[in-house]
């Protein structure tokens, strides 16, 4: 059965809240507060029936057992603070107890990956940060495919609840998962192929179009015996990449006419060009115009499309722009639409588009996860798989 703290009555408590508050940084700066904001619906919950709450994130991949201020969760709580109005207390040392004032109903905790055992589980802290609430209501859907003591083990030893968040996740995973509304379009792109192998196999099987991007299609071009110059490539991959190009469900990706690419070293001197005409020094950056139209009548055909992963090296003008004309095909268009993975999010929000998709989700590897069938241990525990 599941545990939804939509389905319980949790009041007068002192809750722990494990989030995901994972959110990209840049010179100091948070680049998109989406992991945030999603999380408000929760908290604001947990503080309407009077509950005190301890909040648990991660923040990057820090030492343990060093604090480093790089990976500390004050801009965070600071942001928080400001969206909620109201007082964020961030504490540093946390393990052996924590303590409200007046002036306050919400405490983070600082980064629970600066704690030695976090990563691998430990009984230990597990149990400390357990001892520290009443209740554990687990709202990180980002990070429900890992086993570490604040988003797993400290499940051993409080009765736990699927936050709001995690619901909706899950809601929408699933209806991707059992998609009745076809065609179905899923849109792979990102630098590596290695990491993404086992979705693409798997959602093959599921849609009626794949469009690839990034390094993962250059490697699909080269095992087409395509030159692609500089361009990014996995070369081990290629073998993988001509299998699944000679099995039975090729036709369904749809490979590209043309490609925005440079030869310049500094990544100026855009030049659309066809496949064919790519030399030895040109580095591929973006999908063509031609390709960008082909896919966004597909997009248009759709009636699910799947997206994850930003389509050109979306850092450099004007190579986010097959990104850009792909978020505005799938924002005007009718379909049920779905896009996980963090790079992706704030081209959408850049473009204030977030409210014309059907659902953004705040999981990135933890989404892929789900879709291709993986062991989540906290899902299974809360009965959400
Ligand atoms: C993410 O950003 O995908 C999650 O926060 C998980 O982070 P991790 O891959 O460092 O565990």
């Amino acid at each position: 059965m599941q545990k939804l703290l939509s389905q319980t009555s949790i009041k007068n408590k002192i809750v722990l809240l494990r989030l995901d508050l994972n959110v990209p940084v840049f010179e100091n700066k948070i680049l998109s507060d989406f992991r945030i904001t999603k999380s408000l619906k929760t908290i604001q919950d947990l503080l309407d029936n009077n509950n005190r709450i301890i909040i648990l994130s991660h923040f990057g991949r820090p030492t343990e057992g060093h604090y480093d201020s790089k990976y500390s969760l004050e801009r965070v709580s600071d942001r928080l603070q400001e969206l909620l109005s109201q007082k964020v207390m961030l504490v540093k040392n946390w393990t052996d107890g924590v303590k409200f004032d007046d002036a306050t109903n919400i405490i983070m905790c600082e980064n629970v990956r600066f704690e030695v055992g976090e990563k691998e589980n430990s009984l230990s802290l597990s149990k400390k940060i357990a001892s520290l609430g009443d209740v554990l209501v687990f709202d990180a859907f980002g990070v429900s495919h890992r086993k570490e003591a604040s988003s797993y083990g400290v499940s051993d030893y409080l009765d736990t609840y699927a936050g709001h968040l995690l619901e909706s996740e899950i809601i929408n995973a699933k209806k991707l998962l059992s998609v009745q509304t076809r065609p179905l379009t899923t849109i792979i792109s990102g630098a590596k192929i290695s990491t993404k192998l086992t979705l693409i196999k798997k959602l093959i099987l599921k849609s009626d179009h794949i469009i690839l991007g990034g390094g993962i299609l250059n490697t699909f071009l080269s095992a087409m015996g395509n030159n692609i110059g500089n361009s990014l490539v996995e070369s081990s991959f290629i073998n993988e990449a001509k299998e699944i190009l000679n099995g039975e469900h090729s036709k369904k990706i749809i490979m590209p006419i043309d490609v925005v690419s440079t030869d310049s070293l500094s990544l100026d001197n855009p030049k659309n060009k066809k496949i064919s005409m790519l030399q030895s020094n040109d580095k591929i950056l973006d999908i063509g115009e031609k390709t960008t139209d082909r896919y966004i009548d597909i997009i248009r055909s759709s009636k699910t499309v799947f997206w994850n992963g930003p389509l050109g090296y979306i850092e450099k003008k004007p190579y986010d722009n097959g990104t850009i004309k792909i978020s505005e095909a799938i924002a005007s268009s009718e379909t049920y639409s779905i896009v996980g993975g963090g790079d992706t999010i704030p081209v959408i929000e850049k473009l204030g588009l977030q409210n014309d998709f059907s659902y953004l989700s705040t999981g990135g590897g933890s989404l892929l996860k789900f879709i291709e069938g993986e062991d989540m241990p906290i899902l299974t525990k809360l009965g959400m798989i």
